[in-house]
This record gives C-alpha cells, structure tokens and sequence, in this order.
C-alpha cells in the first residue's frame, strides 16, 4: 500500500493587519511525514478585529476568475467543442483582459517535488484549478532570482520535447518556455515521463515576492492541460505506483497536509460523502444549496473545487440571496458584502445531501476599514458566471478527497 503524507503550508496574502511570517524554504525535505514548510500565521482572512485588504481580495477574484477561463480555453481546444460551464463567460473577452496584478499569487498551499535525476529540489502550488507543471529554467532572468531554477542539463532523465508553452492568465501575468518530459516525485512516490514545462519567462506575478512557490502543478483532470499531457497524478496512477488513485487535503492552522495514494484516516471523522465529477476537466460537482444562519438561500448550483483559490465566488444573484438573509449586511464592490462584524452568519453548503458548515473565523475576512465596524464575508459575487468556484473559505473547514479513480469529490468533518 502505497500511501504518503506530504506536509505543508499555506502563505498568507488576503490579510494585512498580522504579519505575514515568511515560509521558509530551506528545511524542506522529502521524507515520509516530513513538515515541508509551515507559517505560523496561517489564516487567510484577517477576521476578528483585522482590517480585510480589500484590494487584495478584488485582485484575487479577478485572477481566480481568469484562471478557470484559462482553463475552458484549453478544454475547447483539447476536445473540440466548449466547455458547458464556459457559456454565460464570454470566454474571449475576459481573457484579453488588461488588469495587471502583481502580486496576486501568494495564497496557496504549497509543499516540496524533486524533478530529475539526481533530484533538484522545488516547492510548488497545489492546485485542482489547472492541470500542467511548470517551474522556472537558468534561463529566467527576471522575476526568477530567489527561486529554485531547473537545470536540464544536470538531469539525465531529461527530455526535451522541442514544443514551447504559454500559459497566459487573463491578468496579465503568464509563464512561457519549453516542454520536457521528466522524472518527477512527490515525498517517495516517483513518476517518470511527466510533461512539463521549463519556463524560461516569468512574468512579474510569479516574481519570489509574490509567489513564494518555485512552481505550480496543476491537478486537475487532462481535458484543461495546456500541454494536452497527462496530469502528474493521473500519469502516477498510471504507472502503479499507488494502489488508491485519490488524494486527499487537509488545509488547517495546525498543519495542513496533502496526502497522496489514499485518505489520512487520522485527519477526518466519519465517512466521507461523495459527490460525482460531472465534468471531468476542472473538479466540478453539483453543490446542493447554502445554508445561512439555518435557512437555505440558493439551491442546486455546478461548482468548482478549487485549492488555488482563496475565496468563494458564485454567481451575483445567488451571491445577493445569500447575503439577503444576513441582517445588516450590505453590498460593497466588486461582488463583495460585508455584515455587522458583531454577528459573523453560520453560513453552511450542503453537498451529497450532507451540510458542512464555514466557520465564523473562516467566513469573516475582516474589517472593511480600520473604524469600520462592518466586516467582509468570504463569499463574493460574479456577474460573469453561472456557476460557482468553491475555496479555501469553504476547503479549510473539512477533509477533502479527489478521487481521480471514480471520478468523484468526497468531504469529511476534519478529525
Ligand atoms: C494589500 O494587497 C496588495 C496586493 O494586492 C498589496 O500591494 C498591498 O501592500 C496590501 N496592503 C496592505 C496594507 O498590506
Ligand atoms: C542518472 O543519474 C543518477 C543519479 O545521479 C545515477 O544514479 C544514474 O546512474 C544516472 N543514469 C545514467 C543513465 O547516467
Ligand atoms: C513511502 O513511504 C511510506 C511511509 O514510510 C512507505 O509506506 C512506502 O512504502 C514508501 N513508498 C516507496 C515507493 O518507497
Ligand atoms: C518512458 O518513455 C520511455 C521512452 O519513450 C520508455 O522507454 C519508458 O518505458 C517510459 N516509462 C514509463 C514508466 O512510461
Ligand atoms: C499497471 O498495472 C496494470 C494491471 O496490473 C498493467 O496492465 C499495466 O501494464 C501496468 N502498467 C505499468 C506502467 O506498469
Ligand atoms: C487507519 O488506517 C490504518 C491503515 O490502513 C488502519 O490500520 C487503522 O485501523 C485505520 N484507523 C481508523 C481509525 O480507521
Ligand atoms: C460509515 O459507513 C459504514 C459502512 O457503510 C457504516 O457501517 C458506518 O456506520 C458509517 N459511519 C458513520 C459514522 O456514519
Ligand atoms: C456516481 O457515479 C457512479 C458511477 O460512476 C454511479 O454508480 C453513481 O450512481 C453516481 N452517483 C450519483 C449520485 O449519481
Ligand atoms: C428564515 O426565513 C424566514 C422567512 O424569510 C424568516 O422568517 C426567518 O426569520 C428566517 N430564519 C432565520 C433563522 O433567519
Ligand atoms: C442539479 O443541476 C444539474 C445541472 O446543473 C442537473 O444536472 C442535476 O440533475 C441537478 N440535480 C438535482 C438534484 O436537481
Ligand atoms: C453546524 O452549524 C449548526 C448551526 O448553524 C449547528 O447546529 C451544527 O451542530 C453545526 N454542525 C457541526 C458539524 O458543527
């Protein structure tokens, strides 16, 4: 039985008010149950008395949002025809957007892969909101010191595949290079033949400041795979090399980990209830409804469980409901609500037929000004969309469970 416990972080960004305490990357390591990276503070909403960093949040929505076109791009172009969420987006307009973030990537949940033979050392985003690998190459000049830069040239299981890559995002920010074929291994699990991209351009959003992380690997299904290549984990099943073809997440203050070739079964109570994959590209599920302070307010909705996304962003008119049947709250801009920081909602989603609720700290993202006494609730609005992109205000509060093998999304109440 192949299973493995990788250990991680999450790096703050959505909150100003508390010191961010810089992840260290220098006692990673790769051995079994080994805490790659901690912060202590490791909150993504300030909450309480904090003061919410309301532009961060905005830039945040905008780039998830881009990220998840990005993706029904690519699922267009890999299968033909568009993907049935991409409908309402207009899909091409936002892409060209011309919003320049800089540092929106820092709020990810990020932990330690060797690529190559002998191994070289990175720490990558997690993220079931894309499906390719890329890290930077010696060729990255800008935006790239203060990574760990991949060196083909030392690697004798390197392959280069002569095919150049772009993954832009609709932000603005975007990495380009080369594609290789590669040994890869995550703690002692390794893959051989992985697609990946060598990025000899970062753009400034991926600069050290802003991403902490050396790289990304998408883990998400092949179809939004810019590469058209198959998916770290899904080649890793491929190859046998774990009897259980599902990962599990745990996202929490008090170590967060990403367990790999089945469930940590110390890390959730009960069984877990499952919901089908409905589209296999994205993680996209149906969500039953949300629950708040006891009352349902939206109903069945398709959603997409995203790591790489900090918030939850549904669609403006169900987003008003919601926040309709919260006393006092209000709507600000760009989608977000706040409500009396005095009377933080018990606001719940039910997926499967089981409700699992957001807590309070979660929900609250913070005071919307320093004499505010208003603060910002952690489900914000899109106009663009139907459905909704489900993240770590939601993730954070129970185990969560990718099962690539039955194509289904399975929660827990954490242990
Ligand atoms: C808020 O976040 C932005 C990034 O979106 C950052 O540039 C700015 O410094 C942050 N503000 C504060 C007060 O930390
Ligand atoms: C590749 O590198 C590994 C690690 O340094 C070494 O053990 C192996 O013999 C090398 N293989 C070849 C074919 O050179
Ligand atoms: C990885 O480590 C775990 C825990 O120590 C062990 O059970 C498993 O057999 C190891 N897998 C490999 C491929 O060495
Ligand atoms: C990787 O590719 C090489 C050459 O194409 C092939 O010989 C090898 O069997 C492949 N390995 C795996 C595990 O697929
Ligand atoms: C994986 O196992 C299956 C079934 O046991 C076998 O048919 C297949 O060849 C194996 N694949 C690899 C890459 O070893
Ligand atoms: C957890 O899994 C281990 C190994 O599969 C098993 O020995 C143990 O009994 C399980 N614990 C619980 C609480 O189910
Ligand atoms: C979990 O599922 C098993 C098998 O269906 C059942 O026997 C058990 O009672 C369930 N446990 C809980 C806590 O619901
Ligand atoms: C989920 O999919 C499995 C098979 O893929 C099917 O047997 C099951 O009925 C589906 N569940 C629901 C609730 O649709
Ligand atoms: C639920 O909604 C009903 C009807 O709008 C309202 O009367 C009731 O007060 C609400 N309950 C709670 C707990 O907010
Ligand atoms: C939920 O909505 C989806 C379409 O978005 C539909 O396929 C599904 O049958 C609906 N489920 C229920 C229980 O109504
Ligand atoms: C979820 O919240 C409701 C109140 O809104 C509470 O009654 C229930 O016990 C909570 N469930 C869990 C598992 O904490």
């Amino acid at each position: 039985m192949l299973t493995i416990t990788l250990l991680f972080a999450v790096t703050p960004i959505l909150s100003s008010a508390i010191p961010v305490e810089q992840v260290s990357h220098g006692d990673a390591t790769l051995t079994y149950g080994t805490k790659v990276a901690l912060s202590k503070r490791t909150s993504i909403t300030a909450g309480g008395d904090s003061v919410a960093n309301v532009s961060a949040i905005l830039n945040h929505r905008t780039s998830r949002i881009a990220k998840v076109h990005k993706g029904f791009s690519a699922y267009e172009r890999n299968t033909g025809r568009a993907h049935p969420l991409a409908g309402g987006s207009n899909v091409a307009k936002r892409s060209n957007g011309a919003v320049t973030l800089d540092d929106d990537h820092n709020d990810m949940w990020q932990g330690a892969i060797t690529i190559g033979m002998p191994p070289q050392r990175f720490t990558v985003d997690f993220d079931t909101g894309s499906s390719d690998l890329f890290v930077a190459n010696i060729w990255c000049h800008e935006n790239c010191d203060g990574h760990n830069v991949y060196h083909a040239e030392h690697s004798n299981t390197s392959k280069a595949l002569f095919k150049p890559f772009r993954l832009s995002y609709g932000d603005g920010s975007f990495v380009a290079g080369l594609q290789y074929t590669e040994t890869v291994s995550i703690s002692n699990i390794t893959v051989e033949n992985q697609t990946m991209g060598s990025a000899s351009l970062y753009s400034e959003g991926f600069g050290p400041n802003a991403f902490p992380a050396d790289g990304l690997m998408g883990m998400g299904f092949q179809s939004i795979s810019e590469y058209k290549a198959t998916p770290v984990f899904q080649n890793l099943v491929s190859q046998n090399k774990t009897d259980d073809a599902v990962f599990a997440f745990k996202l929490t203050k008090d170590g967060s980990e990403l367990h790999i070739g089945g469930l940590n079964n110390a890390s959730y109570k009960g069984n877990l209830t499952y919901v089908n994959v409905t589209e296999q590209g994205f993680w996209q599920v149906n969500m039953d409804s949300v629950t708040v302070n006891g009352n349902q307010t939206v109903g069945n909705t398709s959603v997409i469980i995203d790591t790489g996304t900090t918030l939850i962003i549904g669609n403006s008119p169900a987003v008003k409901s919601i926040y309709a049947a919260i006393p006092g709250s209000k709507e600000t801009s760009g989608g977000m609500y706040t409500f009396p920081c005095d009377a933080v909602p018990d606001v719940s989603l039910t997926f499967g037929g089981k409700t699992f609720n957001i807590s309070r700290d979660v929900f609250n993202m913070g005071k919307s000004s320093d004499s505010s006494t208003e603060c910002l609730g952690g489900i914000v609005g899109a106009d663009e969309q139907d459905y909704w992109i489900v993240g770590d205000i939601f993730l954070r509060n129970v185990y969560s469970a990718f099962d690539v093998g039955k194509g289904r999304v399975g929660f827990a109440d954490l242990a």
